[in-house]
């Protein structure tokens, strides 16, 4: 699509999100960490991209995404935005800017906000960042909020199994989905818990939720990009859909230019100068 044509387009806003939700409209949301990909994302008609902290875990390696540093994610985000024009685009907080201590969130998300150019912050938890989602809210940062499974809290979890199945738990996390609304999240991303509860919490507040093993009822769905275009095969919960086999697809492709190489097919007479 020409530059023309993109920036024709409507850019989505937080209201925009907000008046989706209001007309049942699903939102389209999807990981991305670089230029090529956002692009091509933005293009696809997706409403929302992540920078996620994942970028520890499908970029870096890391076994979890509590390594990943800000100036880690202030880099893939400048990257990402180079490719957006029209999607609303969101950066995690990585682990360790913001826990404890609402000044240094503030300043983390100042800095990504004036740094990459992105359109606002994720960070997890309930009512313990209550202050940390006020402040940045107060300096006009748009704020998502994340609860049900947080990968940064994992070792004192301890696993990655689905979270908020009991009563009570699913009671508290209602809480602290209002509680985050009232401090003034636009939006709440769910994260493995089961569909009733992220159903309960989508009709009971007023801004839009985002789930990522959420079940159907939540007003958008979330996935990590590797996940959704096949390109780690060692890794299939059951709530990933797989779109594409890109695994397969590249290393079949690496092999075939591997073997002209080896066979001298490659360069043939119209590829040289
Ligand atoms: O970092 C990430 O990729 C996330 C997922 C839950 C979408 O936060």
């Amino acid at each position: 699509m020409s530059t023309e044509i993109r920036s024709q387009q409507k850019k989505i806003t937080t209201h925009t999100l907000r008046t989706m939700k209001k007309n049942g409209e699903k939102i389209v949301a999807i990981t991305a960490y670089d230029f090529t990909f956002g692009k091509l994302f933005d293009s696809a008609g997706v409403d929302m991209i992540l920078v996620g902290d994942s970028a520890s875990n499908v970029i870096a390696g890391n076994e979890t995404t509590l390594p990943i540093t800000l100036d880690e994610m202030i880099y893939h985000a400048k990257c990402v935005m180079k490719g957006v024009d029209r999607c609303f685009v969101l950066v995690d907080l990585p682990f360790g800017t913001y826990q404890g201590n609402a000044n240094n969130g503030l300043q983390a998300a100042i800095r990504v906000m004036k740094e990459t150019g992105a359109h606002g912050v994720k960070l997890e938890g309930g009512e313990e960042v209550i202050e940390t989602i006020q402040k940045i809210v107060q300096a006009g940062i748009p704020v998502m909020g994340h609860l049900g499974l947080t990968p940064q809290s994992i070792y004192q979890f301890g696993s990655y199994a689905v979270r908020a199945k009991e009563t009570h738990e699913a009671k508290a996390l209602l809480e602290s989905a209002k509680a985050i609304e009232q401090a003034g999240c636009f939006s709440i991303l769910l994260e493995k818990i089961p569909f009733a509860v992220a159903q309960k919490i989508t009709q009971q507040v007023h801004v839009p939720t985002i789930g990522i093993g959420a079940g159907n009822a939540c007003d958008g769905q979330i996935l990590v990009m590797h996940d959704l275009l096949g390109l780690n095969n060692d890794f299939h919960p059951r709530f990933v859909r797989r779109y594409a086999n890109l695994e397969n697809d590249i290393r079949s492709a690496i092999k075939n230019y591997a073997n002209d190489v080896k066979t001298k097919q490659f360069p043939n007479e119209s590829e040289q100068y």
